[in-house]
């Protein structure tokens, strides 16, 4: 098993990024078999695609490691690095340009999202940002992306790329057989929590773009601020049901119970047996302390873990050394499936 996932060190982490994602990496890194690994990156690279200001993406680079460190990545058990200390994932995803075509990047949610109306005046960089993502996840011969669910189709299009690149280029084994340059890698997306929603609009991912600090909670947010964006999240005046059917056309109050169920283990129906017919004046501080008590370690291992920027530089550089070393053989490979030569 290969894992490989990565995250933008854009803002700080939140919680969809959390239930959704990293709390999947750190489960996969303990159970990890020998002779598989795990590979966890900050995408600094795919930060260039929205505009943004150089000195806070250095900071948010350092930041986001020390968040993944608190979170429970462990940099002696997983290579944790900084794309853009690793250049082989730029080198390829030029290779990759090739073979991606523009069909298939115009269909992506996310670029028709992030576009909007205005696609004349984005960067080309957001554009072809799946290729770059595709690039990630290749290099390594990855088996394993855990991501949440708005990350799927960035997925596919990595198969989409691979599958292609194979077919047109492989080399054939002795036996007349294809060689793929490329594993097909598998999305592993939870089930309860892969879609966290907006605190202030149900029918939204939760989201660091969003302008309003109470749409999220972050990792960096003290009790109090918890417990206030809890009690504050949009809700409608109905009694949670007692039912999971019941909460079909209540996109806030279906999220809640999702958070909760997420940070529990407990299934949706399991929260609803113990609040069905009760209000949110009973459920949101339940939710808010059942936060509180998650977040609260992960909180004070971050706010240590960031004072030491030496440090952070320290583990990121031993973890780009060893990515760089992982990635090699495959980018090497793909350049003389093309007839090119890499010294
Ligand atoms: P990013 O930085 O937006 O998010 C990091 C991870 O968090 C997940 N996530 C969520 N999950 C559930 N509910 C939410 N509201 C929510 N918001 C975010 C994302 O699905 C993701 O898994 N393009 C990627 C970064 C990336 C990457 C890669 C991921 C670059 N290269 C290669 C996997 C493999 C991104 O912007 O994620």
């Amino acid at each position: 098993m290969r894992v490989v996932s990565g995250i933008q060190p854009t803002g700080d982490l939140h919680l969809g990024n959390y239930l959704g994602a990293i709390r999947n990496w750190v489960r996969m890194q303990d159970a990890l078999e020998p002779g598989s690994e795990t590979l966890f990156f900050l995408a600094d690279l795919h930060a260039l695609s929205q505009p943004h200001d150089p000195a806070a993406l250095r900071a948010a680079t350092l930041e986001m490691a020390a968040a993944l460190v608190a979170c429970g990545i462990d940099p002696d058990r997983s290579v944790l690095f900084n794309q853009a200390q690793v250049p082989l994932h730029a080198e390829l995803q030029w290779l990759l340009n090739g073979t991606a075509r523009m069909g298939w990047l115009n269909r992506m949610t996310q670029w028709k999202d992030k576009a909007g109306k205005n696609r004349e005046g984005q960067s080309v960089a957001l554009f072809t940002y799946p290729v770059l993502q595709a690039a990630d996840v290749l290099l390594y011969q990855a088996t394993h992306v855990p991501v949440g669910e708005d990350q799927k189709q960035h997925l596919e299009l990595a198969r989409d790329i691979a599958q292609k690149f194979n077919n047109d280029f492989a080399p054939k084994n002795e036996d007349g057989s294809d060689a793929p340059v490329f594993t097909l890698p598998e999305p592993i997306i939870p089930g309860e929590a892969a879609r966290i929603m907006s605190l202030r609009d149900g029918t939204a991912k939760m989201s660091k773009s969003d302008p309003s600090e109470m749409s999220r909670i972050n990792l960096v947010d003290d009790a109090d601020t918890v417990m206030q964006k809890i009690k504050k999240a949009k809700t409608d005046p109905e009694p949670l049901p007692s039912e999971v059917a019941g909460l079909a056309g209540r996109p806030e109050a279906a999220n809640l119970v999702g958070i909760y169920a997420a940070l529990t283990g407990a299934e949706p129906a399991a929260v609803l047996a113990d609040f069905g017919g009760k209000g949110f004046g009973a459920f949101k501080p339940a939710l808010g302390e059942l936060l509180i008590e998650t977040l609260g370690p992960i909180r004070d291992r971050f706010v240590t873990l960031k004072q030491d920027g030496e440090a952070l530089d320290a583990i990121l550089a031993r973890g780009a050394s060893k990515a760089r070393e992982r990635g090699t053989p495959t980018l090497s490979a793909a350049y003389q499936a093309l007839g090119l030569v890499r010294h």
